[in-house]
């Protein structure tokens, strides 16, 4: 298959792009397209032939149930079999945007003619649960193809699984190209970590996923959010392990480098002290950072000590490795900026030839519950 490329404006875009790549959804093809979150990789969600295409591109296991991605509200209702206050409310604050709610699924009664208003959102979408995951996104692309085609979209990371996240269309070409019909390159995705997952099913709102909404603005709206066992960052949850996991999007080894990734635990000072002994001890090793702004000069001028110390002594022995590559994703005071950033971070690690990636950890408020969430979940939850 020849995947073929459309550049198209992220703010207007094309009518002409858009035509063309709602054709291929129409057609039962594959879209890769940018969203505000990250890129998705998109089928007609009402076609199962459709979808089980992404499930083949992907190399996505089977019991893994996906997004549908809508363009308002009213089309959400018609997916779902209950809407409570809650949908009402999140919906109206948080829609479009990084949001994705689970709710019962609708269902087409038996011995009774589908229902015109409902669409029963088929088995290989729910992974046969009876619940749906709905999301309206923001970005114009995305709401402009879900629109044009007409149809609800199956849509998830367009990532070969168990890779990172993709945030720039070149993401998608490295890790799909030739496996999809068609990529609408809108540039860079602004959030960086996919959206936040809210499970409305049960009696109470439960956050499955952290993401581009904070559980402290879903309090504003809900109250108290429980937060579930396995969207702790450095959860321990073995794969298999069903009664902690809701789903098998849950199993812990997820978004992960080809390097060995470890997160580096405590306060600014000792993730210094903790690199710095990394380093010292790990000579032979290609190990890739990626740090906080703050703590950036303090790598940098590890690696000229360890160049000055070499000049004075005439011996290399003992001094730190200098880092194969150093990602700065930005400052610990403004996590958003580094979820924005993480997922590329990552993967130029890995194209930089390293084999272990240090990753420096960042306070649990905010934005930084999904930062941590996606660090600990590369690191199958290594630490040091
Ligand atoms: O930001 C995002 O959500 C991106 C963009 C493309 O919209 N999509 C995304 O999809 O991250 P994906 O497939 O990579 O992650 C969807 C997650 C999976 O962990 C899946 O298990 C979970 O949603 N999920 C889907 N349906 C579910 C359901 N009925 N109950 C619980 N979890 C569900
Ligand atoms: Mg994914």
């Amino acid at each position: 298959m020849i995947t073929r490329y459309i550049a198209v404006n992220p703010e207007h875009p094309e009518p002409q792009a858009i035509a063309e790549a709602a054709a291929v959804i129409g057609g039962g093809g594959t879209v890769a397209f940018p969203t505000e979150t990250v890129y998705g990789l998109g089928a007609n969600g009402l076609d199962p032939a459709a979808v089980e295409r992404i499930f083949v591109a992907k190399g996505r296991p089977r019991g893994n149930p996906l997004i549908l991605h809508v363009a308002s509200a009213l089309q959400a209702r018609r997916l779902a079999a209950a809407w409570p206050d809650g949908a009402e409310s999140l919906t109206a604050r948080f829609w479009p945007g990084p949001l994705t709610l689970i709710l019962p699924r609708s269902a087409g009664r038996p011995g009774r003619p589908q229902d015109a208003c409902l669409l029963p959102p088929p088995d290989i979408v729910t992974a046969g649960l009876d619940t749906v995951a709905l999301r309206m996104p923001s970005h114009p692309v995305a709401l402009a193809l879900i629109e044009q085609s007409g149809l609800p979209i199956a849509a998830p990371s367009a990532n070969r699984s168990g890779r990172p996240s993709p945030t720039l269309a070149e993401h998608v070409r490295a890790d799909l190209d030739g496996r999809i019909d068609l990529v609408l390159d809108g540039g860079a995705a602004a959030v960086g970590v996919e959206s936040t997952i809210l499970d409305l099913s049960g009696e109470q709102p439960l956050l499955l996923r952290p993401g581009g909404v904070t559980r402290e603005a879903l309090e504003q709206v809900l109250g108290t959010v429980l937060v579930h066992e396995t969207a702790r960052p450095g959860a321990v949850v073995a794969p298999g392990d069903t009664e902690l996991a809701p789903c098998p999007g849950t199993l812990f080894r997820h978004y992960a480098p080809l390097a060995e990734a470890i997160v580096v635990t405590g306060d600014a000072r000792e993730q210094q002290a903790k690199i710095g002994d990394y380093l010292a001890a790990h000579t032979g090793e290609r190990v890739a950072l990626l740090v906080t702004a703050e703590n950036a000069p303090a790598y940098r001028r590890l690696t000229d000590v360890a160049s000055c110390r070499e000049d004075a002594s005439g011996e290399a022995a003992g001094r730190p490795a200098a880092p194969v590559r150093m990602e700065v994703v930005g400052s610990r005071s403004r996590p958003e900026e580094i979820a924005a950033r993480i997922f590329g971070a990552l993967r130029n690690c890995d194209q930089a030839g390293a084999e272990v990636i240090l990753m420096e950890s960042v306070p649990l408020s905010g934005m930084g519950l999904a930062v941590m969430n996606r660090l600990y979940r590369a690191a199958a939850n290594r630490a040091i």
